[in-house]
């Protein structure tokens, strides 16, 4: 078997565990690799990015089942020091992935997932534009989208078409114009 394959056997496996550990998630770490996936072919990235993207995609939440499950799963609004722990997960994530030897570019990745476009997001505030690696770009907007559309124990789903309005209005702070603009293209 090549090395790709197991990897992306392990992949799979791996997210699914992340998945079942959290009722809510519902496939959220499968269905942000498929939209992730979309704007990638949208913006014709080249077969290397793709494949760093859809691995970091599966796995992006991986550090979070180094946080207390309690955290995770409390149906309520966190306490800052709460907060503060589930801040960690892309750091620990990072760490996680770069063990399991996948290409390095996946662990940054998933390192700056919840990165800001103007800055200001974790777990480095200072990074912002183009320095953020264009998956975690990509995640950042597939990933906030699914969590829109999704129940979650202390609110409802919002329809699709407020997500994506909400995608809209953040576009060019949280999220990069040009990643909403292919992504909003390629799901009508
Ligand atoms: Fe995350």
């Amino acid at each position: 078997m090549t090395k790709i394959i197991k990897h992306i056997i392990t992949v799979t496996k791996l997210a699914r565990i992340i998945d079942t550990s959290d009722a809510c998630r519902r496939r959220h770490s499968y269905k942000v690799e498929r939209y992730s996936l979309l704007i990638c072919r949208r913006l014709k990235l080249p077969e290397q990015e793709i494949k760093v993207i859809k691995i970091a995609s599966m796995l992006h939440d991986i550090g979070k089942i180094g946080i207390d499950l309690t955290i995770i799963k409390k149906p309520a609004k966190l306490t800052i020091e709460e907060w503060e722990q589930v801040k960690r997960h892309p750091e620990i994530g990072a760490n996680i992935v770069s063990q399991l030897g996948f290409f390095g570019e996946v662990s940054d990745v998933i390192r700056h997932h919840h990165s800001r476009f103007t800055g200001g997001g974790y777990p480095d505030a200072s990074l912002s534009g183009n320095r953020i690696p264009i998956g975690s770009r990509i995640i950042a907007v597939t990933d906030a989208f699914d969590a829109m559309i999704s129940d979650r124990p202390y609110r409802k789903a919002m329809s699709k078409e407020a997500a994506v309005k909400e995608l809209a209005r953040c576009s060019g702070t949280q999220f990069d114009p040009c990643i909403v603009d292919a992504f909003l293209s390629v799901n009508k």
